[in-house]
């Protein structure tokens, strides 16, 4: 059967079918996935079939899969180390009623380019959904490509070379955490191009988020005003699209070339997502699997309980 494409948004976005990804595929059949992932950014799978090991040697077709992030002291559910864990559930599976990560699935709904705070940039993520709640609890995509095609050539010419700094922390104070300017200044970020070439499609691709914190050279407001109206810009309603989850379907993003945020839905309800992360070079691997880990472990990043009331106060505002 034949690989079917439907796209999502005319140049954005696009279902896949036709292809069983849980069973070992030819080298023709991966060049052509990868392919349609560089055209589309975001592609969708319905009904995948995939388990946690399927899952994780699919990834591999799009290279160097990263061990999960791992906060030092904090046991993880996951049966594969690859494996992050983006559900709403505790170590046990139950619903996960701990202040923090209710803070945290908030900073998750802001739209962002994963793992950007780091030296080496995230590329294809694979989220897999194993549990959903009954409106399918959506994933929210926006595509950078097309928004940076659309900017004023004026604004192309003032952001050619510029560089901004990214740091998770930031957007952790970004969703209500109480870190002060200073407590960020003196944890780890990384800097990148405001702007990136796109290597699979040769497009050019604005590189902004929620992590996204000063724009180098540049005054601080000055930057953070830009900042934000470039992520205003990339996430209008044209250039964004929902994906609601069953059991089973997973959508895969380039975080070089879109922005994500989780959507709501009724925190009652069991979510079970797991997602892989491929590291944007193809010889990543050179740099230390845990690498993510040795950030939280030089940012001395404590577990952090803020009272029941301060969240609701935090998650009403944002
Ligand atoms: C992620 C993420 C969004 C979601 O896993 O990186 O942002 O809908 N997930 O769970
Ligand atoms: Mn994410």
């Amino acid at each position: 059967m034949a690989i079917e494409v439907k796209p999502i948004l005319p140049r954005f976005g696009a279902e896949i079918s036709g292809v069983d990804i849980s069973q070992p595929l030819d080298e023709a059949t991966r060049q052509q996935i990868r392919d349609l992932q560089d055209e589309w950014g975001v592609t969708v799978w319905r009904d995948t079939g995939l388990d946690d090991a399927g899952h994780v040697a699919f990834s591999r077709i799009f290279g160097h899969v990263e061990l999960a992030p791992r906060h030092p002291g904090k046991p993880s559910r996951m049966p594969e180390p690859e494996l992050f864990d983006a559900s709403n559930l505790d170590i046990h599976g139950n619903i996960n009623q701990d202040p923090s990560t209710r803070l945290a699935a908030g900073g998750n709904r802001l739209f962002h380019s994963d793992s950007s705070f780091m030296d080496v940039r995230a590329a294809q993520a694979l989220l897999l959904c194993h549990e959903a709640p009954p409106h399918g609890g959506p994933t929210w995509f926006a595509d950078s490509r097309g928004a940076y095609d659309d900017l004023p050539q004026a604004m192309k010419d003032r952001l050619e070379g510029l560089e901004a700094t990214h740091s998770y922390f930031w957007s952790r104070r970004r969703a209500g955490y109480p870190y002060t300017e200073e407590e960020v200044d003196a944890k780890p970020s990384a800097t990148h191009p405001m702007v990136l070439t796109h290597a699979g499609s040769g497009r050019k691709s604005l590189y902004v988020g929620a992590h996204t914190r000063d724009i180098v050279g540049m005054d601080r407001d000055e930057g953070r005003a830009l900042i934000d109206e470039l992520i205003a810009h990339a996430t209008q309603d044209k250039y964004v699209f929902a994906v609601h989850y069953r059991p089973g379907d997973m959508t895969i993003w380039d975080n070089l070339c879109s922005l994500h945020r989780g959507g709501e839905y009724d925190a009652e309800h069991r979510r079970d997502m797991r997602r892989t992360t491929v590291r944007e070079q193809a010889n990543s691997s050179a740099i230390a699997d845990d690498h993510y880990t040795s950030m939280f472990v030089t940012a001395k990043d404590t577990p952090f309980s803020p009272a029941e009331e301060t969240v609701d106060k935090v998650l009403e505002k944002s």
